[in-house]
């Protein structure tokens, strides 16, 4: 089956109330892990590249694993969505390596780090949606920016967020504001800021409303009931994973991520696509490392990168389920983007 858009999984998954994860990606095994635990649930798959895994994998060799994915996976439908796009030019580029969705973050500027206002995020948003539905392919646009609610700290950890500090209202996102945002650009789907960043360090300790904003995801929701919102830097960062790569030589400090039932309110209110990169990033780590402190005599990749995959698909496997996606890619009756791009008109 063809490549499948964002927005015909989203709509399936608000009609069918689930979430569906959002999976980054830098390499094979990856890629693998992903599919594989696709395969084991029956879940649709939305497998997402940043700009920096663009650049990593060359844009070429991203493309044909992906046709690979296609081929093997014939009864999985796979979304292959632009993480992040800093600009109009990026979110085309990536249309023509046959990314069926792109992600607008006009949050910022094309910097990536700098915060952006209003109507520049509209202009460059409403752009995008123009070209990309004209083909039926998806737009996400986000709107606040993601940041740490107990610092004010905007989320620059891993290059893709705002520097410096924030007013509590810049990092979270308003829902009046979003409401308008959405009817002037036309996005597909909405990325909010709660409260999550990206990377190990989201939380000093298990969160609490006062610093991750589930109640902005429920007023948001109010307001667009027909927008499919996303949740980014929504790893969970499980104990046993940090606790894997410390055991083996990691120094980690104590961190907390997003509660998995946290995600499901998130769910049970609008959320459809929930981005999830560092999860995978412990589970590679701690398995490599694992294997690199018992048996140090090892030099083989395939010794340590095999139980590396099976450890991200494990956690692939366990999110599928957790969110609602598993048991439901057999149901989904994939239009080509020819099809979705007339439903734009
Ligand atoms: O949005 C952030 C993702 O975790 C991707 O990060 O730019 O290091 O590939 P990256
Ligand atoms: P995590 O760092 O929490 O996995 O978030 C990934 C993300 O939001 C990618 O856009
Ligand atoms: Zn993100």
């Amino acid at each position: 089956m063809p490549m499948v858009s964002l927005r015909q999984l989203c709509d399936h998954a608000a009609e069918n109330n689930y979430g569906l994860a959002a999976f980054n990606v830098n390499n094979m095994e990856q890629i693998q892990a992903i599919m594989e635990a696709a395969k084991e649930t029956d879940s649709p798959v939305i497998i997402q590249a940043s700009r920096g895994a663009r650049k990593y994998t060359n844009d070429r060799f991203l493309y044909h694993l992906m046709q690979a994915a296609v081929e093997l996976y014939p009864k999985i439908p796979i979304c292959l969505h632009q993480d992040h796009g800093n600009s109009p030019e990026t979110c085309m580029s990536a249309i023509e390596q046959g990314f069926t969705s792109v992600m607008m973050d006009g949050s910022l500027k094309e910097d990536g780090k700098s915060h952006a206002d209003f109507a520049y995020n509209v202009a460059v948003t409403k752009k995008v949606c123009q070209m990309a539905h004209a083909k039926g392919v998806s737009v996400e646009g986000e709107l606040g920016c993601l940041g740490n609610l107990e610092t004010g700290m905007g989320d620059k950890e891993d290059g893709h967020g705002a520097e410096g500090k924030l007013t509590r209202e810049q990092l979270l996102t308003n829902p009046d504001e979003a409401a308008d945002f959405v009817k002037q650009t036309g996005v597909d789907a909405l990325a909010v800021a709660i409260g999550t960043s990206h990377g190990a360090y989201k939380f000093t300790r298990k969160p609490d409303g006062a610093i991750l904003a589930m109640d902005r995801i429920i007023e948001i929701h109010k307001k667009l009931p027909n927008t499919h919102l996303v949740m980014h830097g929504s790893s969970s960062v499980p104990q046993a994973l940090q606790d894997i790569i410390n055991k083996y030589g990691g120094k980690l400090k104590q961190t907390w991520g997003v509660p998995v039932e946290e995600i499901q309110l998130g769910i049970k209110n609008g959320v459809r696509k929930i981005n999830v990169d560092t999860d995978l990033r412990l589970a590679i780590t701690g398995a490599i490392r694992k294997v690199f402190a018992e048996t140090p005599e090892k030099f083989d990749p395939r010794e340590y990168l095999a139980p590396a995959r099976t450890a991200m698909q494990a956690v692939c496997k366990e999110r599928m389920i957790q969110f609602g996606q598993a048991g439901q890619a057999g149901k989904i009756k994939v239009k080509p983007l020819s099809e979705i791009a007339k439903l734009y008109n």
